[in-house]
């Protein structure tokens, strides 16, 4: 028999809030969603959908409508795994809460993205400091239908499983690169700059922020400018990474990093609101609200 699916979060110690990780997968405990749990979804995906209408990436929106997705009910996994499978041979798995780096690479590079399967309180609808269905669901899902992003995702993984074999650093250096496409990233089309980033779309505030603001930077994507770049856990970006296609995210990401690696260890990292002066700025941030520290 199996035991109940637990919700693991963050835990407070006397060093603070420390992460728990947990490898356990599991079925999504899909009757186990209470009326509440259904709402909170439903206020989240109905508010997003229409403030993501022209500032996300046409193909997100359009990819949650392949997945059916709807404000109607918290989606099943199994029924998002039938288009996905069909479509890009990713399959979502259901995980208690955060991962270990290694296994979550590991995952990836198998195209297996896991979900956490737990949804956030009606009080935690603006800020929740880890991921939860809605990041994961709303927010990281319709892209692994894109053909392009979905490889681009599982060479990520497999480039994690690497790096962590190689050094700590690279690491480090590996993480930036994930946090300002994967989490933060815009994307350049046609119609003007748009959001593609998990991290963006499924938060009302940055999705405003990231592209109306006038205080954050806005800059070309150049791989070793974003794997040098320090980057904000606790509040919006000062700076966003703006990619022309998916296409050039994976050219620029396809040669063996070790020899990068290995330079970026001698090199000192840029601070979250650095502008250089060979940056390709789209806009200059004001730096209106920045705190001066707190970059990771
Ligand atoms: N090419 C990278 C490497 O050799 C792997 C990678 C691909 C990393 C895509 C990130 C994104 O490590
Ligand atoms: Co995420």
């Amino acid at each position: 028999m199996q035991s109940a699916a637990q919700k693991v979060e963050h835990q407070l110690t006397d060093k603070g809030y420390v992460p728990v990780y947990t490898t356990r997968v599991i079925e999504q405990p899909w009757d186990s969603y209470t009326a509440e749990d259904h709402r909170t979804w439903a206020i989240l995906f109905q508010r997003q959908r229409e403030l993501l209408v022209g500032r996300a990436a046409q193909e997100f929106i359009d990819n949650q409508q392949r997945f059916g997705m709807s404000a109607d009910a918290i989606p099943k996994f199994e029924d998002l795994n039938r288009v996905l499978r069909a479509t890009t041979g990713w399959e979502l798995i259901g995980v208690e809460g955060l991962l270990p780096e290694l296994t979550f690479f590991e995952h990836l590079a198998a195209r297996r993205f896991p979900v956490t399967w737990w949804i956030r309180k009606p009080e935690q609808l603006d800020y929740l400091s880890e991921p939860d269905l809605f990041h994961d669901l709303f927010g990281h899902v319709p892209l692994l239908l894109n053909p392009v992003f979905a490889d681009y995702m599982q060479a990520y993984g497999a480039g994690g499983v690497k790096a962590a074999a190689i050094a700590p650093e690279a690491l480090v250096n590996l993480t930036r690169l994930y946090w300002y496409t994967v989490e933060f990233g815009l994307i350049r089309t046609d119609q003007g700059l748009r959001i593609y980033g998990a991290g963006i779309v499924s938060s009302k505030g940055e999705s405003i922020y990231s592209l109306e603001s006038a205080a954050p930077n806005r800059i070309g994507f150049d791989l070793e400018r974003v794997m040098r770049t320090r980057y904000r856990i606790d509040t919006f970006q000062k700076t966003y990474f703006v990619i022309d296609s998916y296409e050039q995210l994976m050219e620029a990401t396809r040669p063996d990093f070790t020899p990068l690696y290995a330079r970026l260890a001698d090199q000192s990292s840029y601070a979250a609101g650095d502008v250089l002066a060979d940056d390709q700025v789209f806009q200059r941030g004001s730096g209106e609200g920045w705190l001066t520290d707190g970059d990771v």
